[in-house]
């Protein structure tokens, strides 16, 4: 079944705990949070309290964007903050390969990603290593973009090259562009704007399990 990814850079920060309960009850699959230092994206968000904050609120996967700079000084934090998915990006290390292990070693599952300016073809030596690849629909950074439908061949390259892996997409996606996503490959939708907004997320959500 299709996973919705719920994006909390666009609930209701002052009632995160009632947020997550409301998507707990709509049965949303899992909870992304968006983790940005202002030098790998210009924006900052947050930090690992908020992870472990989530983690004692809820039973929900927790799968948390590492939207920063040298991955490798944070993710330990991140995995005692109870994260289940640590997603780093491959332009923001030396070696990714290395932090992919640390966060297996960890036991946390692994993710890589890329922006969109980047060649799916850079991430191809790491896919042994990661349970899971995030292609970036919009500029990482900040929620609320434009979906970038070319993005999607990187979704379909990855299956034809074999990778049976979480293809999660993240950036612009509601019903529509998410229905593309998921007829190129991808299996985990990151919504933020579409599902906070929506009038009747719960619907929303049982729409996206049927596709
Ligand atoms: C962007 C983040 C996204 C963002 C998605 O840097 O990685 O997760 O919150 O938000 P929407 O769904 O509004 O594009
Ligand atoms: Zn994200």
């Amino acid at each position: 079944m299709i996973k919705v990814a719920a994006s909390v850079l666009a609930a209701d920060i002052l009632h995160l705990g009632n947020e997550v309960e409301r998507l707990e009850r709509i049965h949303c699959d899992w909870v992304h949070v968006d983790v940005m230092d202002g030098s790998f994206v210009p924006n900052l968000s947050y930090g690992p309290h908020v992870v472990q904050a989530l983690r004692e609120k809820t039973d929900l996967i927790l799968d948390v964007h590492l939207m920063v700079n040298e991955p490798q000084r944070h993710v330990e934090a991140f995995a005692k903050a109870g994260a289940d998915y640590l997603t780093i990006h491959c332009e923001a290390t030396k070696d990714p390969g290395q932090v992919l292990k640390q966060i297996k070693n960890l036991g946390v599952k692994t993710g890589i990603t890329l922006k969109p300016a980047t060649r799916i073809e850079t991430l191809k030596e790491y896919l042994p290593l990661a349970d899971m690849v995030l292609v970036m629909t919009v500029e990482p950074g900040f929620g609320g973009q434009s979906f970038m439908e070319k993005m999607l061949e990187k979704v379909k390259i990855l299956r034809q090259w074999g990778f049976t892996g979480h293809v999660e997409v993240d950036g612009g996606i509601n019903l529509l562009t998410g229905e593309q996503a998921v007829k190129s490959g991808a299996d985990v939708l990151v919504m933020g704007t579409a599902l906070f907004k929506a009038g009747d997320p719960a619907m929303l959500i049982k729409q996206v399990h049927r596709l």
